[in-house]
């Protein structure tokens, strides 16, 4: 939990000088253009090696919140009742759907479905 938030940590500075700034936007494709997301984001996922550090940061997002959901249950007090189990898997599934909504993003820009 501690190793997984802090790299989310260092992917949103990553992230942010990215495709906020722009300072690390990879410029060999596409350069950076202010106030244009969309093309920034697909100029970023056609490199492999930038769509590939996003899959994994947003995989261990998902793990980060899949203990993390679980934990707030669990501060509340709530796993102990008979449906704590229940909220494990609704923490999972939140994680999972949360995972593969972002890691379709890279991927569908990889496999040219989003140009
Ligand atoms: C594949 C996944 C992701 C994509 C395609 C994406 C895309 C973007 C884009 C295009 C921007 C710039 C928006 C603008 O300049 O108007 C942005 C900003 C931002 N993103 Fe993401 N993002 C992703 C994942 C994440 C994740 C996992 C987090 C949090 C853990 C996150 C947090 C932020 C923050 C805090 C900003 C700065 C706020 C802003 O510029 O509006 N993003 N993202």
């Amino acid at each position: 939990m501690r190793w997984s938030g802090l790299f989310v940590l260092l992917f949103l500075v990553y992230h942010v000088l990215d495709l906020t700034i722009g300072t690390l936007h990879p410029s060999s494709v596409a350069p950076f253009q202010a106030g244009q997301p969309y093309a920034n984001v697909v100029g970023d996922f056609r490199i492999g090696f930038v769509a590939l550090i996003y899959a994994l940061a947003v995989g261990l997002l998902g793990l980060h919140l899949n203990h993390g959901i679980w934990s707030f249950f669990q501060t509340l007090g709530l796993t102990r009742s008979r449906g704590g189990r229940r909220l494990r898997a609704a923490a999972t599934a939140v994680a999972v759907a949360l995972t593969a909504g972002n890691v379709l993003i890279p991927l569908a820009v990889l496999a040219g479905v989003v140009r």
